[in-house]
């Protein structure tokens, strides 16, 4: 199958094209918001992954909303994510450490001193934050950003980058998609600036683009890079020209060479594939598809040339080897457990069973 055949993703040889979705689980110190010693053992678990994309970590204490979710911003964090990375090379596997900002989506009443998030445009997000009792609150309208004040953003990506480097992380992955900070700057709905971040696409792409010449001095081209989501509709973050918008990107991270474009694909409509195909054409790294990919659907995308990479999220939650699944025909497969995704504990996390092969090939 296409899905074993090995392949290099930048300058790292991995044995296949099966990819480990980024996947925030809500388990890391809630105070701290460290990595906790479960956590090493979860992505081990998942070390035969041809590489693994880590959960998205915050860049900046003055990005957070729901608590336990993972951040790089400070020495401890560093030194927590050290012993992931650790227990994942000594398992054999690969990992790029997500970075995020959320901007706009971040809640205030998490924020040092209760600020205002900051976000393009004093636009909120459709949509509701999760509240400490378990309702919901509208997300709020956020402070526009001075435009001097977005070089220290540039520079919070900068620093959570050199901390990935520190932690042993082979790359990273920078957040460009789903609504958050970065997407936000792409997105005209969310951006209405008159500066040079904001207008036409190449201002909108500014803010992505100078965090990863950044991020290019720190991990080379080679361990860097991008997730988008061009058909993301979640919180009213639109782009009023998505067939300008994503090639122009597609060309502007070719350029730089970076290792790898990470699409979020889940609409299969006309649009969508004539998108992916534009992407293809101007971006010559590899493309990682992932959303609601099988087995079969997966090695489709790879064999028709459509994609480099597959990753897989719910998948890999609940099955620690799915790679090994994957190499038996009809092995199978654990259900996730939506319940436990954001639960904490260990339940749901580290105790999902790997499948006894040998009787799975006898069956
Ligand atoms: C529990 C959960 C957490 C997620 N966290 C992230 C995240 O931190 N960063 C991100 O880019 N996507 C995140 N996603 C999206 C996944 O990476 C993936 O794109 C999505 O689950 C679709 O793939 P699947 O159908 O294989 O699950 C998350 C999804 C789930 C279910």
């Amino acid at each position: 199958m296409a899905l074993f055949v090995p392949g290099k993703i930048g300058d790292l040889v991995v044995p296949n094209r099966i990819v480990m979705a980024p996947l925030g689980r809500a388990r890391n110190h809630v105070e701290s918001r460290e990595a906790l010693g479960r956590a090493a053992i979860y992505y081990a678990q998942r070390a035969t992954a041809g590489f693994i994309i880590s959960e998205a970590t915050h860049v900046s204490p003055a990005s957070v909303s729901r608590p336990g979710t993972g951040a790089i911003h400070s020495e401890g964090q560093v030194a927590a994510w050290r012993a992931v990375t650790d227990a994942v090379h000594q398992a054999n596997g690969r990992i790029f450490q997500q970075l995020f900002h959320l901007g706009r989506k971040a809640d205030p009443d998490r924020l040092p001193g209760r600020q205002l998030p900051v976000a393009p445009s004093a636009i909120a997000a459709n949509g509701t934050l999760p509240t400490a009792d378990g309702s919901a609150k509208p997300f709020p309208v956020p402070r526009a950003l001075e435009t001097s004040e977005i070089a220290e953003l540039v520079e919070d990506f900068a620093r959570a980058a050199e901390n990935a480097r520190d932690a042993g992380f082979d790359g990273i992955e920078l957040h460009a998609a789903n609504g958050f900070l970065i997407e936000q700057f792409l997105r005209d709905d969310a951006n209405q600036r008159h500066d040079r971040y904001g207008g036409g696409v190449e201002n909108r792409a500014r803010f992505l683009l100078e965090i990863v010449d950044n991020a290019i001095q720190i991990f080379g081209a080679a361990g860097v890079g991008v997730r988008i989501s061009p058909h993301f509709r979640g919180d009213g973050a639109g782009a009023s020209d998505p067939s300008t918008l994503f090639p122009y990107l597609g060309w502007a991270l070719n350029r730089r060479n970076i290792a790898y474009l990470h699409l979020i694909e889940p609409d299969a409509t006309p649009a969508a594939r004539k998108l992916r195909a534009a992407l293809r054409n101007v971006f010559s790294g590899s493309l990682i598809l992932a959303g609601d990919f099988t087995r079969e659907s997966a090695d489709y995308v790879l064999r028709a040339g459509e994609a480099d990479f597959v990753a897989f999220g719910r998948l890999f939650i609940s099955n620690p080897d799915l790679v090994a699944r994957f190499r038996i025909p009809d092995a199978p497969l654990n259900e996730p457990d939506e319940a436990s995704f954001y639960a904490g504990g260990d339940r749901g996390y580290i105790d999902y069973p790997a499948l006894d092969a040998k009787a799975a090939l006898l069956a």
